[in-house]
């Protein structure tokens, strides 16, 4: 059940360039707030811009009540957020639909992930993804994770276009995952794109696979993932106007199970769709 809520800025980092934490205090978020779900954020404090921003969940600590959102600047919208230092946010969420694992696509009960599907799970490796910024939500998904009988199971490919713009590499570390980077220009880690070190771990028994970052990375790891018969979910990043599904702009394409295709919206039937679905 998603809530309008006004929630207090408790801190504003930034851990590498034009990246910004924002840590909020927002207890009731925080209980039922889910890996892959976004908040609809109003970034300035009048209406002007008027439309709210998308940003996906990043951590949580349901015990102190702390939320977190990692975030990109490119735009006003942004801008005017990476500022805020303190007071009031107005916040519409959690929304969307996240990540699952699971017997049941919409149960979170069983904490071991599984396919979608339902079928037993085959116990192989169970790999995140992340490209660029994409790697904020991925690291909700971990804290998760962490807590459950996959984690050793779990792997973390995390890429980027140079070493400073590597995000969350040591907060995943410190859960305790295996994480292997990879770079465009070679500074840190492999040079080259995380979906080559995607393609060597799908050489080995893979369970299931979840990915965000950018449309051309998601494309090269559904077509990765189809060509290993592996299944895994991807989050879109479409543009948003309303996010609660009234107004259409987040619509994209995807494949009915029977083969035909369909439109839905990426803000309440995503943004975390099922790799196979995905039309591109
Ligand atoms: C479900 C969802 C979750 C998201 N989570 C995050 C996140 O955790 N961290 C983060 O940094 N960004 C995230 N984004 C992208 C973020 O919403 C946009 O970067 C933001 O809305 C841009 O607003 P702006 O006013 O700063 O830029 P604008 O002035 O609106 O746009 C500036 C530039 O950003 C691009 N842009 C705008 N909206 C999007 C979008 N939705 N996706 C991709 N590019 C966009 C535009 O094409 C343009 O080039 C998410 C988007 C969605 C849909
Ligand atoms: S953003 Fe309005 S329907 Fe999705």
């Amino acid at each position: 059940m998603s809530q309008l809520v006004q929630v207090e800025i408790a801190g504003n980092s930034s851990p590498a360039p034009n990246i910004y934490v924002l840590e909020l205090f927002a207890p009731t978020l925080a209980e039922i707030a889910q890996p892959g779900q976004f908040l609809h954020i109003r970034c300035a404090q009048g209406i002007d811009p008027l439309l709210r921003r998308p940003i996906s969940i990043h951590a949580v600590n349901r015990e102190t009540g702390l939320v977190r959102i990692m975030f990109q600047v490119v735009g006003r919208g942004t801008e005017m957020l990476a500022r805020r230092q303190d007071g009031l946010l107005d916040v519409l969420g959690p929304l969307g639909r996240g990540f699952t694992w699971g017997q049941d696509r919409q149960s979170r009960t069983n904490p071991i992930p599984a396919p979608v599907d339902g079928s037993t799970t085959n116990q192989g490796n169970i790999i995140l993804v992340g490209g660029g910024i994409g790697a904020a939500p991925l690291f909700f998904l971990l804290q998760e994770l962490a807590a459950t009988q996959a984690a050793p199971r779990v792997k973390v490919l995390l890429g980027a276009r140079s070493a400073d713009q590597l995000l969350t590499v040591e907060l995943a570390a410190a859960l305790g995952f295996k994480v292997q980077i990879a770079t465009d220009d070679g500074s840190a880690g492999f040079h080259g794109l995380v979906t080559d070190l995607l393609a060597e771990e799908l050489r080995q028994k893979t369970e299931y696979v979840y990915a965000c970052g950018p449309t051309p990375m998601l494309k090269a790891v559904c077509t990765l993932l189809s060509q290993a018969k592996v299944p895994g979910e991807v989050s879109l990043e479409e543009r948003m106007a309303c996010g609660v599904g009234a107004c259409l702009s987040c619509v994209c394409r995807v494949r009915e199970p029977g083969g035909e295709e369909n439109h839905q919206r990426a803000c309440v039937d995503g943004p975390v769709f099922s790799a196979a679905e995905v039309v591109w």
